[in-house]
């Protein structure tokens, strides 16, 4: 065979079927393989991740259910809606300014992030406020190695982040209705930033991270609830104040700051003690099971919030 005439074979036949689909269903086309090429980053692509010891016990959630089950207020405020509106999304090329109290302000080119720290898989718990969780594999940096890298200072005492502003690419940014103020914003206290557990996922399940999940950098705290995991990270800036924080901005009185997993402390309008485990118990229902404190990992972080009224900082 002539080593640079490919025969022509439709793409489909190449890909398998699984993967072609859902590169279509991503980029929201009927099938055009020249809109393909345009935005070839849109799709996922493989990532060697190193195993680790951070692992659950519990059953995986198929990566359909954790891709198309989403929170991602950008693309509109349907579970489904992520999936069905971020083929537009492009986060390829991306970097992310890390900034404020640091000794080496920089920023970095996801890229060269990648090479300078191991990606890691870790499967955690991730438990939503809505009382719905899932089990996934992440593929990420702990937040603590790309903090050392910009040296914080003695006067840091909190990390504010920062997702992207793109109205463009995001229908939920640029309709009339718009859900949340934007940026969407969050913060840790710098403790919690450095605690081991903390990552910053550039992929899940083998794959670079789909657009609806976060693409292509997301924060993963798997100890509080779900939308401390602020997605599409632009910026970091390390700070001395508590950062505002985008659903404590929307309703202060029914999310806090600290958001940490807790069966305890109901939600002012349903109860936190259980949760509906996505994808398991096949087509008629799901699962419901206990909530954990700290979402099952209080051994490694219940020492952060010792003395503290957890009531009082929900
Ligand atoms: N980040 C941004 N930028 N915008 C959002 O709407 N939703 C949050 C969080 N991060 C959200 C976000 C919420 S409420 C949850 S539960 C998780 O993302 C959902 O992550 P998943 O869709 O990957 O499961």
């Amino acid at each position: 065979m002539p080593r640079f005439k490919a025969p022509h074979i439709p793409s489909f036949e190449i890909t398998p079927k699984s993967v072609y689909l859902r590169r279509r269903d991503i980029l929201g086309l009927a099938a055009g393989g020249l809109a393909m090429a345009a935005a070839p980053q849109a799709f996922a692509a493989p990532l060697t991740a190193k195993p680790t010891d951070y692992k659950v016990p519990d059953e995986l959630t198929p990566k359909e259910s954790v891709t198309t089950y989403n929170n991602f207020y950008e693309f509109g405020t349907d579970k489904s809606d992520p999936a069905a509106n971020a083929g537009k999304f492009k986060p390829e090329p991306w970097t992310v300014k890390v900034d404020g109290l640091v000794g080496k302000p920089q920023t970095f080119g996801l890229e060269d992030l990648i090479k300078a720290i191991p990606v890691e898989e870790r499967i955690y718990r991730m438990r939503c406020v809505e009382a719905w969780s899932m089990v996934i594999p992440w593929d990420g940096m702990p937040l603590a190695s790309l903090l050392s890298l910009v040296e914080p200072t003695s006067a840091a005492k909190y990390v504010a982040f920062e997702s992207v502003v793109r109205p463009e690419e995001m229908p939920g940014q640029s309709g009339s209705f718009q859900p949340l103020p934007w940026p969407y914003v969050e913060g840790l206290r710098l403790d919690e930033a450095m605690n081991p557990l903390t990552l910053l996922a550039v992929g899940l399940y083998g794959e670079t991270l789909p657009n609806q999940n976060g693409a292509p950098i997301r924060l993963v705290t798997p100890w509080k609830y779900g939308f401390k995991g602020i997605k599409s990270i632009v910026r970091i800036t390390l700070t001395d104040k508590q950062p505002p924080s985008t659903w404590n901005i929307a309703n202060a009185s029914e999310y806090g700051f600290y958001a940490n997993v807790n069966p305890e402390v109901d939600h002012p309008r349903w109860s936190q003690a259980s949760e509906r485990r996505i994808g398991t118990g096949g087509f008629f229902g799901t699962k419901r099971v206990d909530t954990l404190p700290f979402n099952g990992y209080g051994e490694q972080v219940a020492s952060l919030y010792k003395g503290m009224d957890l009531r009082a900082n929900f």
